[in-house]
């Protein structure tokens, strides 16, 4: 199935790697978003165009993002780590992606908070909060920019290189495949809830 997001097509589940690839590009645009919006809005009170990027960014954070995570860590990384070829320092780098990724999580929960609360504001936040919310984007921003880099450099390749042409087509369309045991971490959400939403789903895209 191919989505559109801007004008790109984006990789379908036959183009696994390919599929988490574009999930990147989606997670820094919508990043870049909420800092526009912050730039744009900060100490003005919010118009309708700034409420809808924030709503749509949220969206995006609160059920795909997540998917993504999931897609690598219950099916990517666990393939890797069982085809038995994988480097020690690829498992280490694995290790190390995992603790970014909860790192992430805390940052997102923090994140969400402070934008729910700028939304049912009817001015804008204090200079406090917008120091705060400013001060963890930019974490967001720096954090992923090392996970992206360090996945599309060196795991992405790796998974390439010593997964099957089986194993590749599994990762993100079938995690269940992946037995509950090889799994490091739950991703956010029920199961149900991960099973609904697709880390590849098309988003509205706002225009700030
Ligand atoms: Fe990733």
């Amino acid at each position: 199935m191919t989505v559109q997001i801007n004008a790109k097509p984006l990789a379908g589940f036959d183009r696994p790697i390919d599929m988490l690839i574009d999930c990147h590009r989606r997670i820094e645009h919508f990043l870049d978003v909420l800092v526009r919006v912050l730039d744009r809005y900060a100490g003005h009170p919010l118009d309708a165009e700034g409420r809808q990027a924030i709503e749509v960014s949220r969206e995006y954070f609160a059920h795909s993002a997540p998917r993504h995570t999931a897609d690598e860590e219950q099916s990517l990384f666990p393939r890797m780590r069982s085809v038995g070829t994988a480097a020690a320092a690829t498992c280490d780098l694995l290790d190390r992606l995992q603790q970014d990724h909860q790192t992430a999580d805390d940052l997102h929960t923090r994140v969400d908070r402070t934008l729910g609360e700028w939304l049912t504001s009817e001015t804008s936040l204090s200079d406090e909060r917008l120091a705060g919310l400013r001060a963890d984007l930019t974490a967001l921003k720096n954090l992923y920019a090392d996970q992206i880099r360090l996945e599309e450099d060196q795991i992405f390749p790796s998974a390439a290189k010593t997964l099957n042409s089986t194993q590749l087509r599994e990762v993100g369309a079938n995690p269940q495949a992946v037995p509950a045991s090889l799994w490091r971490r739950p991703s956010r959400g029920t199961p149900g809830q991960r099973a609904a939403v697709s880390s590849h789903s098309t988003s509205r895209s706002p225009t700030i």
